[in-house]
């Protein structure tokens, strides 16, 4: 029995997470292609809810239409996705978990063809095909993923995370090579990362103490450079505005660039932490794995793969320490008895060769 991993753990903001187990959010393409949530994408997140993750993240879900990347993606840019995300929100919070939505905005790696406009971002860019946001488009990015907590949060999610990895919008924003910005939304890196700290002031200022409010962020690839990363993370936990950090790693064992010692444990030690929990994703697939994260100081795992694998993943890493995953490909029969629709494993076949069996 993994006892540590079964005992609660309280926000900042005074929400308690009953163990230490969040789903990473996972691109699912399963909702309706209006962005509202459909019954596929409801059972593929309750399950999850049902198999005792602590805390529930819904996928990458557009804070505007334009910033859309995926087909059935899901929205919450307007109230005509409150219905969707209250049923949802009520059932998860049934099972005793806590419901998040992951706010997104695709910015230059928007699609197009699902939008209807050429792909906004920070500054223009013609082989990225990419149009410069105006000062007021800036402003208004600001307020609609403001905009969207607030309806997030009227939905009856606990809270949100700023989706701010992986080379969407905000990673734009804070990137060098991509943001040419002459005005104050660019040059510095307290520029660059201004729009996501006007994000998550607003945010806590709307939606007040209680919310639970996390971000997202990723120390390298897509323009991203570890000390700046560092650096913002730090700024985000001195500022008191955020509850959680989720440090996408990819790997989270894989060794720094700095030193000798992983990713994980030097980013760790790199920061003061204060009242803010630590959260890492990056290939956590079995229980010892998730002992290794606990043991190397991080307050919660994110977990994403073996979560598509095993619905009840918590369930089995908390009654075994020695919980292995299922060995991939699966068959189509085993991911759909997870409780995955067919945009998903679909998504899974295109994604990766060796996962579903064919
Ligand atoms: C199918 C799939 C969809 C994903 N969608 C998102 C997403 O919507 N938002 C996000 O921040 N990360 C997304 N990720 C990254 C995961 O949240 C996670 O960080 C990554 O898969 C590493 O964790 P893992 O090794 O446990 O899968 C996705 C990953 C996969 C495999």
């Amino acid at each position: 029995m993994n006892n540590n991993l079964n005992t609660p753990i309280t926000f900042a903001c005074g929400k308690t997470m009953k163990n230490r187990f969040m789903l990473s959010p996972l691109t699912n393409k399963q909702s309706h292609e209006d962005g509202s949530l459909s019954d596929i994408e409801f059972n593929w997140l309750t399950k999850r809810a049902e198999g005792q993750f602590g805390l529930v993240m819904t996928c990458a879900t557009s804070v505007q239409a334009n910033g859309k990347c995926w087909s059935g993606q899901l929205g919450i840019y307007d109230d005509k996705h409150l219905p969707g995300h209250q049923r949802l929100v009520q059932k998860i919070q049934a099972y005793g978990s806590l419901a998040v939505t992951q706010l997104h905005h695709g910015g230059m790696r928007s699609d197009e063809a699902l939008t209807g406009e050429k792909p906004v971002g920070p500054s223009d860019n013609e082989a990225k095909n990419m149009r410069g946001l105006s000062l007021a488009e800036v402003e208004k990015l600001r307020d609609d993923f403001i905009a969207a907590a607030v309806r997030a949060q009227k939905a009856g999610y606990d809270g949100v995370e700023v989706h701010g990895a992986h080379g969407y919008m905000l990673t734009q924003f804070i990137s060098k090579k991509i943001n040419q910005r002459t005005d104050q939304y660019g040059g510095s890196l307290e520029n660059r990362s201004r729009l996501l700290f006007e994000i998550v002031q607003g945010i806590r200022e709307a939606c007040g103490k209680a919310f639970l409010l996390g971000v997202r962020l990723s120390p390298e690839r897509f323009g991203m450079e570890l000390q700046e990363i560092k650096t913002i993370s730090q700024q985000l936990i001195d500022s008191e505005l955020v509850d959680f950090l989720d440090l996408s790693l990819w790997d989270v064992f894989k060794p720094s660039e700095v030193n000798d010692q992983s990713l994980m444990t030097y980013l760790v030690e790199a920061l003061d932490r204060k009242a803010v929990k630590l959260t890492v994703a990056g290939k956590v697939r079995n229980g010892k794995a998730v002992q290794s994260v606990m043991d190397a100081g991080i307050d919660f795992v994110t977990i994403g793969t073996a979560a598509i694998l095993h619905h009840d993943f918590p369930v089995k890493v908390i009654n075994d320490p020695d919980f292995q995953t299922i060995q991939t490909p699966v068959t189509v029969e085993y991911l759909q008895n997870e409780g995955l629709g067919q945009p998903l494993i679909e998504y899974l076949q295109d994604r990766w060769t060796d996962f579903v069996a064919s």
